[in-house]
């Protein structure tokens, strides 16, 4: 069985030589949005729940969506390829092939389905700060765009202090997100993510996790919290659909007091109980 399986504009193709054109426009200018969502047991978990921020993501750029139809269909396809083992399903949306520039054609827009091995993170994790700011207030806030060149700056500097993920401020210096999960951390006893209006994306996960800790009679708190919380933190964790719930060892020097923490094991644990054997929550 192949580690890759792809379907382009309607149908599965040949992970070796399917392609799009040389002059679409998430190639050109990173006109696009996307979806990761894991497979598990060969069925993407919480598809829904993906494809509804995929339609915001889309509508926040003036992208036109295809009929969810096609969507779950493609999907379907590509993990009956993929079979009964955990993966990453990927779904890009781009304007499609289109002018060199920055202003969109009126070409129809390209979709790719994918899925590739994934090992979901939750051993305990480094990470650093950036200091380049997410724009709360700018026109991608908020969307999984494939405009996502900073984060892999972001990511480079991490792997270069030999850390694993990297954490950014917004533009008033309060806790954002990283580059590829949401932040959470605990201050006395409190759990504590940043609102979405600190501009973090919506993490499918961290709503998950929200709504199974307030379930649970342990809710953690959106507030905004300055950039220096993180270094007074007793503990924090990491959240995505790639990493759950994965403990933070150190911050920059900084080695948090607690790894896991408390907070971070009973999220866990609400985690796990939640959803181990959910597929569309
Ligand atoms: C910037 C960013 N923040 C947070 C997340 C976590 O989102 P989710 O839980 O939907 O995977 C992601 C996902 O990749 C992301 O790219």
């Amino acid at each position: 069985m192949s580690d890759l399986v792809v379907w382009i504009n309607g149908a599965l193709a040949d992970p070796d030589t399917a392609s799009v054109s040389w002059a679409d426009h998430g190639i050109t200018v990173g006109d696009g949005v996307f979806e990761t969502i894991k497979l598990e047991h060969g069925r993407p978990f919480a598809l829904t729940r993906h494809l509804e921020r995929m339609k915001r993501s889309a509508a926040s750029i003036g992208l036109e969506f295809p009929e969810e139809s096609l969507l779950r269909s493609a999907a379907a396809a590509v993990s009956d390829a993929w079979g009964d083992r955990t993966g990453r399903l990927r779904i890009t949306l781009t304007g499609g092939p289109g002018p060199l520039g920055s202003n969109r054609g009126d070409a129809t827009p390209t979709l790719i389905v994918a899925a590739a091995p994934m090992t979901v993170l939750e051993q305990p994790t480094d990470v650093i700060t950036v200091p380049w700011p997410r724009n709360e207030r700018g026109a991608l806030a908020g969307v999984k765009s494939t405009s996502y060149a900073e984060n892999v700056v972001a990511l480079g500097r991490a792997a270069a202090a030999g850390a694993d993920e990297a954490i950014f401020a917004n533009t008033v210096g309060n806790l954002c997100e990283a580059t590829g999960s949401n932040v959470f951390i605990g201050i006395e006893g409190r759990l504590i993510t940043p609102p979405l209006s600190a501009g973090p994306l919506a993490g499918v996960t961290r709503d998950l996790l929200l709504l199974a800790l307030e379930a649970a009679g342990a809710p953690a708190l959106e507030e905004d919290r300055p950039m220096s919380a993180l270094f007074e933190a007793d503990e924090a964790f990491l959240l995505s659909t790639g990493r759950q719930v994965q403990p933070v060892r150190r911050i920059d020097d900084v080695t948090l007091r607690a790894c896991p923490g408390p907070l971070t094991q009973t999220a866990a644990k609400v985690w796990h109980a939640a959803y181990d054997d959910a597929v569309d929550p």
